[in-house]
């Protein structure tokens, strides 16, 4: 290709991705720090039975305030969050929870592991939940409706909340990836019955393993608090709202003060995050927009992005492989792949298991993979999740990375699409 070896030849090095994790600094060090100090790495009771720590209290009520909700509760990760928040409000045997096909393997495994049954949806050229989906697949067991907000760009939630909820069904939101990401001037977390957030080494904020469960509504805050502490409902959650709920069993699914501290220190940063990732954003889109035969991930409220993650749609699904692999030569990161793959995909789909035969949710059918749990039956998902090319955009990355990501896939772009 012409101007190609000029290119190659001034190679800049490969850019580190990744938010959180590369932000650590002295903030979180100063906040794990004075948790080892005081030798006080559990929540509810130290030195001092008395006294409380602060660093899991001080999470939470930050966390209320950054998204605007009344209760969140920190546990040990996204996925615990999910398998809270599914307890929390209720699923069980016999229940029905639509989640996309195109989504996290904690999306589906949560609700398997509460006894209740994943039915997949497509996504939409958001590559998100597609709202239309819900009256589609719906059912009298059908109890909610789960979304991901995928990688920092948040689903319709305005429409989905208002089918689902004239349904009579449960709204989740999963903002695992997309925590600062807001819709039509909410933050997402606040748009459903109960949301839940990660700290996991690959998120906006991390603390390495960690999560969040969100709601507005007193008795899920209670039934969250109850599940993730073995039952227990103590002192400290009942001066935030007074016990009612019977006392039911649970698991144990409570962060520590140290990854609390930790993760303190990173949610003060996300809007610095945000920024930083908007403008280098700006800066790739100004050069890659409009490009003939690639057209850019639908963002329904271009406002509330993150901008962490880039998606060129190519028109011609042939051509990705060699799009990707002509980026990677120039060292620009363009996963094709983000850690999200279709569930039916997954090796426990194609099997239909839980860890005890009567536990699956599958048990019944007499054939499996069953319609709405094979690849043939989601076209639109296969196709669009087939189209893409991501590019990140990561604390580390300069404008200067910025302005090459762009000139690079132009270049590319030229080579590829255009011969
Ligand atoms: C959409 C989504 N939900 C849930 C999770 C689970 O979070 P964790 O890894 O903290 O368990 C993830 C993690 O990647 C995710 O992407």
């Amino acid at each position: 290709m012409k101007g190609w070896g000029t290119m190659s030849s001034t190679l800049r090095p490969r850019p580190i991705p990744g938010l959180g994790a590369n932000a650590i600094g002295p903030e979180e060090e100063e906040l794990v720090l004075d948790v080892l100090r005081r030798k006080e790495p559990f929540r509810y009771y130290g030195l001092d039975p008395n006294s409380p720590p602060p660093m899991a209290a001080t999470l939470e009520k930050e966390f209320c305030a950054y998204i605007g909700t009344d209760y969140a509760l920190a546990v040990t990760s996204g996925t615990a969050a999910l398998e809270v928040a599914y307890a929390a409000i209720g699923i069980g045997p016999g229940d029905e929870v639509i989640v996309p096909a195109w989504s996290w393997i904690s999306c589906f495994t949560a609700i398997v592991r509460v006894g209740a049954r994943p039915v997949l949806c497509e996504v939409d050229d958001t590559l998100n939940f597609d709202p239309k989906e819900i009256a589609r697949l719906v059912t009298p067991r059908t109890k909610a409706v789960s979304v991901i907000h995928y990688q920092g760009v948040a689903a319709e939630m305005d429409v989905i909340q208002k089918e689902a909820h004239k349904l009579g069904l449960f709204v989740v939101e999963d903002c695992a990836q997309s925590l600062g990401t807001s819709y039509r001037g909410r933050q997402i977390g606040t748009w459903s019955d109960v949301a839940i957030f990660s700290f996991q080494y690959n998120k906006i904020a991390t603390c390495g393993e960690g999560g969040m469960v969100v709601t507005r509504d007193q008795r899920i805050y209670e039934r969250a608090v109850r599940f993730h502490d073995i039952g227990n409902y103590r002192p400290f959650h009942a001066n935030i709202v007074k016990a009612r709920e019977p006392a039911f069993v649970g698991g144990q699914f409570r962060l520590s003060e140290l990854s609390s501290a930790m993760a303190l220190a990173q949610l003060r940063k996300v809007d610095a995050m945000r920024k930083h990732c908007r403008a280098l954003q700006a800066r790739v889109l100004s050069k890659v927009t409009g490009l003939p035969g690639i057209k850019l991930r639908r963002i329904p409220d271009l406002d509330g992005d993150f901008g962490f993650e880039i998606y060129l749609m190519i028109d011609d699904a042939s051509k990705v492989a060699l799009f990707q692999e002509k980026l990677n030569a120039l060292n620009v990161n363009c996963g094709a792949r983000t850690g999200t793959y279709p569930q039916y995909n997954r090796d426990y789909v194609k099997t239909g298991l839980a860890h005890h035969p009567a536990l699956s949710p599958f048990r019944d059918y007499r054939e499996w993979p069953a319609p709405g749990y094979r690849a043939e039956d989601f076209p639109r998902t296969e196709d669009l999740t087939k189209r893409y090319v991501a590019l990140p955009i990561g604390w580390l990355y300069t404008n200067d990375d910025a302005d090459y990501i762009g000139d690079s896939v132009v270049a590319v772009h030229r080579e590829v699409c255009t011969n």
